[in-house]
């Protein structure tokens, strides 16, 4: 039979293993601290949604929802769709769970993965993980402003190096539509210059223009009318407060009228905070209002904001944590059966040690023990490795424990073990 063909991840997937794995672990727990200090919630919302959901959240026009959902009809022919971002599932979950009767603002934190059809690069996945907070219920500006604080405090945390905040305001939907055919005649009047990506998106999509590296683009943009000079007075006093804010709490911003998001979503305050050290893809997080989106969704209408990072941008970006190894408090070794087919020393001794092992467990202690067939030279090796505490080396009747820190040794008998042990950690 010829040896089956190995089976690789899918291409935009990664495996996360030991030391990353680790570090997201401190990462999470650091972002429960902060979000969870600040009031926020955590919430876990399905994996994988009704596909209208994000064709009326995200929107008909937007990349996500054009080129990058995985969708698939189940077997009831039911059409769903893996989430490509968490907002939607969120707002979804506000009004399925009546948490507009809750005090507001409601605030709800969450960390897991999702999934879009991109071109995979550095940074940039099929599946990967967002890192999330969403506010609901309040539109005061106070909100985005503790909104963006708490996401500039998280990275600061987490050692997120050359961070830069971009901040700029949509205003309502009423005067993004006005803006939006004024910028569509602009577009027109200059098509002959613009990437023929731009050209096409003029009738669906104009705003993603801002986002084209194209250089006919950007120079055609360079007198296009801009969206901060066609907010209403609210809207302007809204941004205004919004920004008073983060200068009260210090926070360094650069307002940034091209800044346009890839959802559909946002009215007034929008934000993304860049990393010089991501390359092309700079964006370690970004967010922002999203005032009509609830009542979008069948339920009242609701303001909110929220942002949203990327966990392996963070990791990219940042110093790693450097996660600490778990302690081993005792390693449990033993004399191994010979291969020779003689009588082995103590053939009971892999029972003992696993009795020994869970006794060891049960008392509260950290305990590992030989399961990989080594010589008692080759496990003592491999305890001083895990850096173990203690090793205790099974014997007839009476057990050798080494203090691995002390490196003394004593004989206690094989019911003692676990006693000795806790005797001497609680010394320490
Ligand atoms: P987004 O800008 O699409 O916003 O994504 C937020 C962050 O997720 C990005 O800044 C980036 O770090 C990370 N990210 C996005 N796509 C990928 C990918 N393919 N590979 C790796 N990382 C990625 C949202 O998703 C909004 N829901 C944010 C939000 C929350 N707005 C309001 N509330």
């Amino acid at each position: 039979m010829s040896k089956p063909d190995r089976i690789k991840a899918p291409r935009g997937t990664f495996d996360v293993l030991g030391e990353q794995s680790a570090a997201r672990a401190i990462l999470e727990d650091r972002a429960r601290t902060i979000l969870e200090g600040a009031g926020y919630e955590r919430i876990e919302t399905p994996a994988f949604e009704a596909t209208e959901l994000f064709a009326r959240g995200v929107g008909e026009s937007t990349d996500i929802v054009r080129k990058e959902m995985y969708t698939f009809a189940d077997a009831s022919g039911r059409s769903l769709t893996l989430r490509p971002e968490g907002t939607a599932p969120v707002c979804r979950a506000y009004v399925e769970h009546g948490m507009h009767k809750q005090r507001q603002p409601v605030r709800l934190w969450y960390l897991s993965s999702f999934f879009r059809h991109e071109r995979a690069q550095a940074g940039r996945y099929r599946q990967f993980s967002q890192l999330g907070a969403e506010a609901l219920g309040a539109e005061d500006p106070a909100v985005d402003a503790e909104s963006i604080c708490l996401l500039a405090a998280l990275l600061d945390e987490l050692s997120v190096a050359s961070v830069r905040l971009r901040l700029s305001s949509l205003g309502s939907l009423a005067a993004r539509q006005e803006y939006r055919e004024r910028l569509q005649a602009h577009l027109r009047a200059h098509s002959e210059h613009l990437s023929a990506e731009v050209r096409e998106r003029i009738e669906l999509n104009p705003l993603r223009a801002f986002d084209s590296e194209h250089p006919g683009t950007r120079a055609a943009l360079q007198t296009a009318p801009r969206l901060l000079d066609f907010l209403s007075a609210e809207d302007a006093e809204h941004f205004a407060e919004v920004r008073a804010r983060l200068d009260a709490a210090g926070v360094a911003y650069a307002i940034d009228p091209t800044l346009v998001r890839g959802l559909d979503y946002y009215t007034r305050t929008v934000f993304e905070f860049t990393s010089d050290r991501l390359g092309a893809q700079s964006g370690v997080g970004g967010g922002g209002r999203y005032d009509g989106l609830v009542e979008q969704l069948g339920g009242p209408p609701t303001p909110g904001i929220g942002w949203a990072a990327g966990i392996e941008r963070i990791l990219l970006a940042g110093a790693p944590p450097h996660p600490a190894p778990a302690p081993v408090d005792l390693f449990v070794a033993y004399e191994p059966a010979r291969d020779d087919g003689r009588e082995p020393a103590r053939r009971h001794a892999p029972a003992e040690a696993f009795a020994l092992l869970s006794e060891a467990r049960t008392a509260g202690l950290t305990a590992q023990m030989e399961l990989a067939g080594r010589s008692l030279k080759g496990q003592l090796g491999y305890a001083n490795a895990l850096d173990a505490r203690y090793v205790a080396i099974l014997g007839a009747g009476e057990t050798v424990l080494k203090d691995m820190l002390g490196a003394s040794q004593e004989t206690v008998a094989s019911d003692a073990v676990v006693h000795a042990v806790l005797r001497g950690l609680r010394s320490l």
